[in-house]
């Protein structure tokens, strides 16, 4: 029960985030559940919009060695624990953190397993081997950054656990992988030299995985797979959410916001462009039973999602090549 209300206040939060305008979202960053960010907002807006109580300025401005656009500025945190994004979104794991037990694998239906079935979980655990890779190049590329390397370490915990519990899964009916699998799994592709860029394309990939999983969740016909698919969607909207604020911390910071911007954007168009979602293993499945999976929404919720991060309001629709021309730059 209290899994189940945890998973749904963290789809919750990340609604009531998508909603929200720049100066709504600031306001409920150091929130843990839907109903602080309710709190957070009556506090906020019953006040005429007092200032006095919104969350201190942040101040841990380092050189960004890893970005070539940006250049070297002083360092100053003064309180680690009270000036960084972390130890929220560290809390906010520890609250809603699952362990393997809890997954109930007596109650496992093989006769509901088909082997369609089995090879959408194992590309699935595939496409969840790439975190290590992923790790390796944020604590190489952001090194200056101690505060997402400090969260960098919770998500990779919480990843890596992904790929783990779907090869539980497929083991209890009848696959088992090699080395090489998740030797292969880890190969992914290389990081931008952007920082915006990186922080975006995880933005993006985490909401694309959340929505995969909820399909899954909904549509499973073995229930022991709908459960796990449920944990990790609200894994990945968490994450999606904290990436979220990487992000606008980096562009609020940006000595050039509008690069920042057009980054950002450049990666969406890409996205729109590169058909990644449609190749996602779980559409693909949906697609090949006929069961609609509406790749609209989820492009109209990235899109709305990466719109309220650099100040424009986008939708699946919007033209992307417009949009950046009037930052300065050419699709
Ligand atoms: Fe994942
Ligand atoms: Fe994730």
């Amino acid at each position: 029960m209290h899994d189940e209300w945890c998973l749904k206040d963290q789809e919750a939060q990340l609604m009531i985030l998508l909603a929200l305008k720049k100066v709504g979202q600031k306001c409920i960053y150091h929130t843990q559940t839907s109903k602080d960010s309710w709190d957070c907002l009556k506090t906020r807006y019953s006040t005429g919009g007092d200032r006095r109580r919104r969350p201190r300025r942040r101040r841990d401005r380092v050189p960004d060695r890893g970005d070539p656009h940006r250049g070297s500025g002083g360092s100053v945190i003064r309180d680690v624990i009270g000036e960084t994004l972390y130890p929220q979104l560290f809390a906010q794991a520890e609250v809603v953190r699952w362990r393997m037990q809890d997954i109930p694998w007596r109650r496992l239906d093989r006769g509901a397993v088909s082997d369609a079935l089995r090879q959408l979980v194992r590309e699935i655990a595939f496409s969840e081997m790439t975190t290590a890779t992923a790790t390796r190049r944020f604590l190489t590329d952001f090194p200056d950054d101690i505060d997402l390397t400090q969260w960098i370490a919770v998500w990779f915990y919480e990843e890596t656990k992904h790929p783990d519990v779907l090869l539980r899964w497929l083991r209890q009916v009848g696959v088992v992988v090699d080395d090489r699998f998740v030797h292969h799994g880890r190969a992914t592709a290389p990081f931008m030299r952007s920082r915006m860029g990186t922080l975006v394309t995880n933005v993006i990939s985490e909401m694309v995985a959340s929505t995969g999983y909820v399909a899954l969740r909904d549509r499973s016909p073995e229930p022991v797979l709908g459960q796990i698919a449920g944990r990790l969607a609200a894994d990945e909207a968490r994450h999606c959410a904290s990436f979220y604020q990487y992000a606008r911390r980096h562009l609020e910071r940006s000595r050039d916001p509008d690069r920042e911007r057009r980054d950002a954007l450049k990666i969406l168009f890409m996205w729109f462009h590169s058909n990644e979602l449609v190749s996602h293993p779980v559409s693909e499945f949906f697609q090949r039973h006929q069961v609609a999976f509406d790749i609209t929404t989820v492009r109209d919720r990235v899109s709305r999602l990466i719109g309220l991060l650099i100040g424009l309001e986008l939708t699946g629709s919007s033209d992307l090549g417009q949009h950046l021309s009037r930052l300065g730059a050419k699709p």
